[in-house]
């Protein structure tokens, strides 16, 4: 893409060559550990020197986050259109990319983000149906071509993650709250989407002890740093 705006923020070249930071995202359904294991992921990579920003999606700016809780509401009774949903996780990802993502990784800094655009062709795709093509497009038009680097993709059965999310506690969010079929579409088209690019997305067993899991995640990180210098 032509950039002729001597407005458009410098940290426009992460598009570029001279792009030093690595962007990781952990995926995955609701209950798999994510946190947790997202949590070891920087410590890790810390404890390596490297200067890690850790944020999250939807979210990781206060206007990303303010469309966070409209999507994630439970309480408006309105239902919400599942375009209108896709193009909020969308503006919520703009802002994100924009204030956060880029820069920090077109200073060197490694971004690890709790969910990205998988998420929305698991979520918005397999779960509300719409047409991965359709986000494809929305993908290309937000993204300009930055895609994570790597992708840890959580994964168990999703009664299992249930039950663990029902032992966590707590008023379940807008999404918590849909049916069985919804997550198991949700799974479907993150494996899917595992299946088609398994270098990026690699599927860890999420449903084996937290040790083991923790485990698996550092092997790979050392693999792929070791892989990048
Ligand atoms: P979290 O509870 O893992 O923080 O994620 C918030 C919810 O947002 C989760 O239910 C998945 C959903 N979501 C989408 O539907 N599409 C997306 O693109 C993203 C990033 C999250």
């Amino acid at each position: 893409m032509c950039n002729n705006d001597p407005d458009r923020p410098a940290s426009d070249a992460v598009d570029s060559p001279e792009r030093r930071g690595r962007f990781i995202t952990l995926e995955g359904g609701e209950g798999v550990g994510k946190s947790t294991n997202l949590a070891r992921v920087v410590a890790w990579l810390e404890a390596r020197g490297l200067e890690v920003v850790q944020t999250r999606e939807p979210g990781g700016t206060a206007r990303a986050e303010a469309i966070r809780a409209q999507l994630l509401d439970p309480s408006v009774k309105e239902p919400l259109d599942a375009d209108a949903e896709l193009l909020l996780v969308f503006a919520a990802r703009a802002q994100h990319l924009a204030r956060v993502i880029r820069p920090a990784l077109a200073r060197g800094a490694w971004v690890v983000c709790d969910r990205f655009t998988d998420a929305t062709f698991a979520y918005q795709g397999g779960g509300r149906g719409i047409d991965p093509a359709r986000i494809a497009e929305l993908e290309g038009f937000v993204q300009r071509g930055l895609v994570p680097d790597l992708t840890l993709l959580l994964d168990m059965p999703i009664e299992a993650a249930r039950e663990r999310l029902v032992e966590r506690g707590g008023a379940p969010d807008r999404f918590e709250r849909e049916r069985g079929e919804f997550f198991t579409a949700v799974r479907q088209a993150y494996l899917a989407r595992a299946a088609a690019d398994p270098e990026r997305i690699v599927v860890v067993d999420a449903s084996r002890p937290l040790a083991q899991v923790s485990e698996q995640i550092r092997g790979i990180l050392e693999t792929r740093v070791a892989a990048w210098r």
